[in-house]
C-alpha cells in the first residue's frame, strides 16, 4: 500500500486500518496480516517507556523504534510520529527530525496541529515525504487541552476543525488522524476531504480506524477509553504465563528431558 493506494480506498469507499507498532516482534506479526498502515506513534513514551505522557518522546527514541519497526514490517507503509517540540522550533530543525526519521525506515511523517505547521507540512511534500496531520485531541498539548477530553464541542471548535483538515489537505498531507472528536463533527470533516481521515475516538463514519497495539491487545489494563475494543485478554495471559513458568521451575516440572542437551 501506498499514499496512492489509501486515496482510493477513500474515493471506493473502502475503510483503511491502522494500528501502533513500536518493537521488532510485533513488527514481524503486523507484517503477515492485512493491516494497512503501522504508526510508530510518540505513545511509545507511554506504552513502552513507562511515561505518564507523550511529552518525553524524542527524535532518538521515535528513530530507534522506527528502525526496529521497519526491520520487523518491512512491506508495510510505516508512518512515524514527529515527537513534542521537535517540529516547533523552525524549518530546519523540524526537517533535520523528518530526515532522521525517514531514514530509520518511514514511509510518512506524522505531526500534531495546523498554525504552525503549514510550511512544514509543504516543505517536506515538496522533499518527497508523504506527511499525515493529527487533529481534535493532540496528546501534546494535554496540558493546554485542560486533559484527554472530546473536542470540537461547541460550533467554533467545529468551524476550526474543519478549518484546520482543509489547510492540511490544502498543504499536501496524505491523511489525518482525527482524535477523539464526535462521530457527527467526524463525519463531516471526512466528507468535506479528498483524504482519508483516520480516527480514533471519532466514530463509525471516518475513512479507517487506528488503536494502540496494547490497547487491542489488553496489555494496558490502566487505560480504558471509551473508544477502545480490547481483542485479547493480555495482560491476563502473560501474567498466566509468567506464573505457570514459576511453578514449573520451583516443583522442576520445567525444564523436560526434551529441553536438555546430553552427550
Ligand atoms: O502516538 C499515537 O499512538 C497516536 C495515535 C493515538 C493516533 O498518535
Amino acid at each position: 500500500m501506498n499514499i496512492h493506494d489509501f486515496i482510493r480506498c477513500k474515493q471506493r469507499k473502502q475503510k483503511i486500518s491502522m494500528i501502533t507498532c513500536y518493537d521488532y516482534g510485533f513488527a514481524k506479526i503486523i507484517n503477515n496480516t492485512p493491516i494497512d498502515m503501522i504508526l510508530v506513534g510518540d505513545s511509545v513514551a507511554m506504552t513502552v517507556h513507562g511515561f505518564p505522557n507523550t511529552l518525553s518522546a524524542t527524535v532518538d527514541m521515535m528513530v530507534t523504534h522506527t528502525e526496529a519497526v521497519a526491520r520487523g514490517a518491512p512491506t508495510k507503509f510505516i508512518i512515524g510520529d514527529l515527537p513534542f517540540m521537535s517540529y516547533r522550533k523552525g524549518l530546519n530543525s523540524g526537517m533535520q527530525a523528518i530526515e532522521k526519521i525517514m531514514r530509520a525506515g518511514a514511509s510518512a511523517i506524522k505531526l500534531e496541529g495546523c498554525e504552525g505547521n503549514l510550511k512544514l507540512i509543504q516543505h517536506s511534500v515538496a522533499s518527497g515525504v508523504p506527511m499525515m496531520g493529527h487533529i481534535g485531541l493532540m496528546p501534546q498539548s494535554v496540558f493546554s487541552l485542560g486533559g484527554y477530553k472530546v473536542q470540537g464541542k461547541d460550533s467554533a471548535s467545529q468551524k476550526k476543525l474543519l478549518e484546520d483538515a482543509l489547510a492540511l489537505e490544502q498543504a499536501g498531507c496524505f491523511a489525518i488522524v482525527l482524535e477523539c472528536v464526535t462521530e457527527e463533527i467526524a463525519q463531516n470533516i471526512a466528507q468535506e476531504l479528498t483524504i482519508p481521515v483516520i480516527g480514533i475516538g471519532a466514530g463509525r463514519y471516518v475513512d479507517g480506524q487506528v488503536l494502540v497495539l496494547q490497547d487491542i491487545l489488553g496489555l494496558n489494563s490502566e487505560f480504558k477509553a471509551k473508544f477502545v475494543k480490547t481483542y485479547l485478554a493480555g495482560e491476563q495471559l502473560v501474567n498466566e504465563a509468567i506464573n505457570q513458568f514459576h511453578q514449573d521451575v520451583l516443583t522442576q516440572v520445567f525444564p523436560e528431558p526434551k529441553h536438555c542437551f546430553s552427550l
